[in-house]
């Protein structure tokens, strides 16, 4: 067993299972390219400091860019004794460089450094989150577009309640989905903050820049207080709800996908890309993706609560439970990526069912509401209205008609209010066109709502660099 860099005082090593305990390289290798931006941050404030000459940091420049190499060619071989993605990294370069190697972690700490790698980490995932989504927004606008005139059941309790646009209800995911763009957007000010300087918790002695490495590194801020710089893991909580929040919203729509596919409502047909079939049951095509994305919603709410619970009740300020912030949130990332493009994928694909929907809507006594709303411009109070409407709406159960099919002289028995001008109100599509409250059902607000989306999108798209 090879001594531990850190092993300066032991003179026994390690156990074998409390090697294999502790290490973290099988996991925070994935942070190797952070760990090297970093360290050619550090590098660049010890010249400042004047710890390294140009020329050394250099020499560390470019040790660090072959061992970036060894790593994207497979050609490292990564090392459980060295326990983590730091110290194998340092070790490398110190093999390269002799003892110039073992500058660099002058004015640092393992506690700082991780930090960074981490934040460095979370922030370009976090980016990455923003540009699925934002291509997730897009094909919602875009199926919406095609289906602004499109009716459907909209409800409450899960009962039909009035008729809407296809488009308005496809929007409504659109605009889930862009609040949580935002809210990654929000949250990367608070993950963009260096610890660089921070050092083991308390601050060091060279003449160290916080502003310059963070500035190097192309976060937003640095520290403000030391102890809290390497014990904050603030920044991982909030990115992991900020991804609950973004499964608890596919979770929603992969409900609707699932109800809306089953024959009983039969508003879509799954592309057979995303459906699976039964080994038994031949007439069967199960909407498997939609359920599994529904299933990892609760897998990445447990990320969320491991993190809550990791960080509960530990004293300042760093402690070796905090090693255990990488898996949940690398867990949760992969989850919520993956769900997030093929959400996109499989609404684009999505094949809807227009004469289903318009059936379902002939059935629900949907344009109940429209009835008792032309009492009241009518003159009749709304309480009465309603009480009228319900008694029309018995009378045509039990005769099972829609009331636009009931014949005009039937439905004018219960009101001397009801005139021959109420067809034209009893239509679905009137229904729909007269809700023209800003952000409502009616078609010239859907259409607002798509072209207001396009605008935010090709905004994105000109800003380049605000994704
Ligand atoms: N692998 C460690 C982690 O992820 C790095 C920091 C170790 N620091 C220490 N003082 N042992 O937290």
């Amino acid at each position: 067993m090879t001594k531990k860099m850190w092993g300066g005082r032991f003179t026994e090593s390690v156990a074998a299972e409390v090697e294999a305990y502790t290490a973290s390289v099988g996991f925070d290798r994935l942070l190797y390219r952070q760990d090297i931006t970093g360290s050619k941050a550090h590098a660049a404030m010890l010249v400042k400091a004047g710890v390294l000459t140009a020329d050394e940091a250099q020499k560390i420049r470019e040790g660090l860019d072959t061992i970036l190499q060894e790593i994207e060619s497979g050609a490292l071989s990564w090392r459980d004794d060295l326990e983590d993605v730091h110290m194998n990294i340092e070790h490398r370069l110190t093999e390269l460089l002799g003892p110039l190697g073992r500058k660099l972690h002058t004015g640092r700490s393992r506690n700082d450094q991780v930090n960074l790698d981490f934040r460095l980490y979370v922030s370009s995932r976090l980016r990455q989150w923003r540009l699925l989504l934002s291509r997730l927004v897009k094909v919602l606008a875009d199926r919406a577009s095609q289906h602004v005139h499109t009716i459907l059941p909209g409800y409450t309790h899960l009962q039909p309640a009035q008729p809407i646009s296809l488009g308005h209800h496809l929007l409504a995911y659109a605009q889930m989905f862009r609040r949580d763009f935002d809210r990654a957007g929000d949250a990367l000010a608070r993950v963009e903050v260096s610890p660089l300087g921070a050092a083991a918790l308390a601050g060091t002695t060279y003449a160290l820049d916080p502003a310059m490495t963070a500035a190097e590194v192309g976060f937003q801020s640095h520290f403000a207080n030391s102890l809290d710089a390497v014990s904050d893991r603030d920044y991982v909580l909030e990115a992991t709800f900020v991804g609950s929040v973004i499964m608890a919203h596919l979770s929603r729509l992969c409900e609707e996908i699932i109800l809306w596919a089953n024959p009983n409502f039969g508003y879509v047909a799954l592309p057979d890309a995303f459906a699976t079939g039964s080994s038994i049951m031949p007439q069967k095509k199960n909407p498997d993706v939609a359920e599994l994305m529904r299933g990892k919603t609760g897998r990445v709410y447990g990320d969320l609560m491991s993190l809550l619970t990791m960080v509960k009740g530990l004293p300042l300020a760093y402690n070796r439970d905090m090693q255990e912030d990488k898996e949940p949130f690398f867990d949760a990332d992969a989850t919520v990526s993956a769900s997030v493009s093929i959400m996109a994928d499989m609404m684009h694909a999505m094949i809807f069912r227009p004469e289903n929907m318009g059936r379902a809507v002939q059935a629900g006594f949907l344009n109940a509401t429209e009835l008792a709303d032309y009492l009241v411009t009518k003159g009749m109070p709304f309480r009465e209205a309603h009480h009228v409407t319900g008694a029309v709406v018995a009378h045509c159960e039990k005769k099972g008609l829609g009331i636009e099919m009931l014949p005009f002289e039937e439905l004018a028995e219960f009101s001397d209010l009801i005139n021959e001008d109420v067809a034209d109100i009893l239509a679905y599509e009137t229904a729909v066109a007269r809700r023209t409250t800003p952000g409502g059902t009616a078609y010239q607000n859907v259409e607002k709502q798509i072209s207001d989306i396009e605008m935010w999108l090709q905004a994105l798209e000109d800003g380049g660099g605000s994704v």
